[in-house]
């Protein structure tokens, strides 16, 4: 994959309308149990505005939603036919009113500072080129005090059960993928996870660009990492 199609949404728009049905199957079925977790950690209150990046087809920013009826939700993603799927389970679960889907980069948000209670990113964080520059934007448009959360998978180096994860992870997950979608973009969601910083490596990272961390829970068996941060307002230099 060459720097120019990573972080442009270029990739998902070939997978768009298979997306949320290799989901279910790759993770199998604990996908959605994550978001959850994500969810509860952004600790929305009543008429919040929460912003969820690279938003794909909604899955987060429908939860949140779902979760508290009283917030409003603002999804960004650069992928023009994630977000169409989005858009169709939006209106599906009659929730175009208080989530708004957005065409957009991570990188450079069209939002001013501290316009939002929250911020999160399931998936995400991952395929964006200058993820300290994507994670100073958390931090920027976030309200002092208010949570961002990033969900992102990884390959578990510790505990018991550790080499059948990575075994899933590298073997599994790519075969199952190409062979279920017909398209090669799996290899790249094996190999990003493999080139993504140990979890203490990027939680550094994300107080670099001017988050403080709550914590970092590891999912199961550590497939999956749960960084939870609050903004300190700004961002930090670049
Ligand atoms: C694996 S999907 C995750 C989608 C969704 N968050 C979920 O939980 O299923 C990754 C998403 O990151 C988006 N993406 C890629 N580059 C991005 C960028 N620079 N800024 C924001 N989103 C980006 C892709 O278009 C894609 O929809």
């Amino acid at each position: 994959m060459t720097e120019a199609r990573m972080g442009s949404g270029q990739m998902f728009d070939n997978i768009a309308d298979r997306y949320d049905r290799l989901n279910r199957i790759i993770s199998m079925g604990v996908d959605q149990s994550w978001r959850r977790k994500t969810v509860a950690a952004l600790q929305v209150t009543d008429g919040a505005r929460v912003l969820d990046l690279a938003t794909g087809t909604g899955d987060l920013a429908i939860q949140i939603a779902e979760t508290h009826p009283e917030c409003k939700v603002v999804g960004v993603d650069p992928s023009v036919n994630m977000l169409k799927v989005g858009r169709a389970k939006l209106d599906a679960a009659q929730l175009g009113r208080r989530v708004t889907l957005l065409e957009g980069d991570a990188q450079s948000l069209p939002f001013d500072a501290g316009s939002f209670d929250s911020a999160c990113i399931a998936f995400g964080i991952r395929n964006v080129p200058d993820r300290e520059r994507g994670l100073r934007e958390m931090a920027r448009v976030v309200r002092p005090g208010g949570r961002v959360c990033v969900l992102e998978l990884s390959e578990p180096k510790r505990g018991l059960l550790s080499p059948f994860a990575r075994f899933h992870i590298r073997q599994v997950v790519p075969r199952l993928g190409a062979w279920l979608s017909g398209s090669k973009e799996y290899r790249y969601l094996q190999e990003s996870i493999a080139a993504f910083p140990e979890p203490e490596e990027f939680a550094a990272m994300m107080e670099r660009a001017g988050l403080k961390m709550v914590s970092l829970e590891r999912l199961t068996f550590g497939v999956c990492c749960l960084y939870i941060a609050e903004s300190q307002g700004g961002g930090a230099a670049a």
